[in-house]
């Protein structure tokens, strides 16, 4: 998209609800209102609607529904220098072109979006869901520079902000379950895959993706997903505004990225841990490597690892692993 289009859309969200005037648009953009006209048509094939009027001028109808490199740059509030954002149609796995994008030399951070993947991946080798139906699949590459053992809790912190920002947006309840699962009424809403390159005691670059199902319909679902998925419209009642909510999202992952960085998240780790960690005093199982074990979820420690007091009383630590909460009779 043109420079020319994108500044076209700030000034039409700028104005919202009022009408721009073509001349006044003209006179911004240094061209002819015809020229004007045809940037608008290029828009219109980009899946935008605009009710235009001689008089008034233009005015923004509809939005496209799916990720739009423009609407997400326009609201996007937090821009650390050099940060970039590229909308893909469609791409094997955000991750995986994000880690291609960081070995060809692309300046960090930046985030790499996707209408849909073929290639989708969760943790522990998983698919994930990945089709064009109103979800979000976001990748975000930093070049961090710090030692791998700084990274513990980078997960976690990351996935409290997450919670806390869709807690305000959207006025849901999410919850989030060790170590990456963004949950809504006890059901996942989306989840977290953190990659990291490591250079002999150095994390070279990191990649920290996200799946999140925002506009999904109820019935969408695959067979094997509909009773454990949901998305933010079905909590809701109501689509959200992908965009909008992309920008807010993006915006919060690069303030969350600093706050680690240079170690400010420990002020407000704990108070985040307590509001929406969903596992404390749980009953659970957690596979790990093959094997199953039982016990009482008791929290964390400094390194983000899970702690579980067992049968017989002992405290055991984790640092990977699937976690299910154990139904109580
Ligand atoms: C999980 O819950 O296991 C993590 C799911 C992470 C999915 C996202 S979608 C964007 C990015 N690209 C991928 O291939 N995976 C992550």
């Amino acid at each position: 998209m043109s420079t020319a289009e994108h500044l076209i859309i700030r000034e039409l969200l700028a104005r919202e609800p009022n009408w721009l005037s073509g001349s006044a648009l003209a006179a911004k953009l240094g061209v002819s209102r015809v020229a004007v006209w045809q940037h608008m048509e290029k828009l219109r094939s980009a899946g935008f609607t605009f009710e235009a009027r001689r008089a008034l001028g233009y005015k923004l109808t509809a939005r496209p529904p799916g990720p739009h490199a423009a609407l997400i740059e326009t609201q996007l509030k937090i821009r650390p220098r050099g940060f970039s954002l590229v909308v893909l149609d469609e791409t094997d796995s955000t991750n995986d072109e994000a880690a291609r994008q960081l070995a060809a030399g692309r300046a960090a951070p930046f985030a790499i979006i996707a209408r849909r993947q073929t290639k989708g991946r969760g943790r522990l080798g998983r698919v994930w869901h990945s089709e064009a139906n109103g979800n979000l699949y976001v990748s975000v590459a930093f070049r961090p520079r710090v030692p791998p053992e700084r990274m513990g809790a980078f997960t976690l912190w990351m996935g409290l902000n997450l919670c806390e920002l869709l807690a305000n947006f959207a006025k849901v309840t999410p919850g989030l379950k060790w170590p990456n699962d963004l949950l809504l009424v006890g059901r996942k809403a989306g989840g977290i895959l953190t990659e990291a390159r490591i250079d002999a005691d150095q994390i070279r670059d990191l990649v920290f993706g996200l799946g999140l199902n925002i506009n999904a319909p109820a019935g969408g679902w695959p067979a094997d997903l509909a009773k454990r998925a949901v998305s933010l419209a079905e909590i809701t009642g109501t689509p959200l505004d992908f965009n909008r909510l992309t920008a807010a999202l993006l915006g919060r992952v690069l303030l969350a990225y600093e706050n680690f960085a240079d170690g400010s998240y420990t002020k407000t780790f704990a108070d985040l841990w307590h509001r929406y960690d969903v596992l404390r005093g749980q009953p659970v199982a957690l596979l790990e490597g093959g094997r199953r074990h039982a016990g009482t979820v008791l929290g964390i420690d400094d390194e983000g690892a899970l702690l579980l007091r067992d049968v017989r009383g002992r405290t055991q630590r984790f640092r990977a692993g699937e976690v299910t909460i154990e139904k109580t009779s």
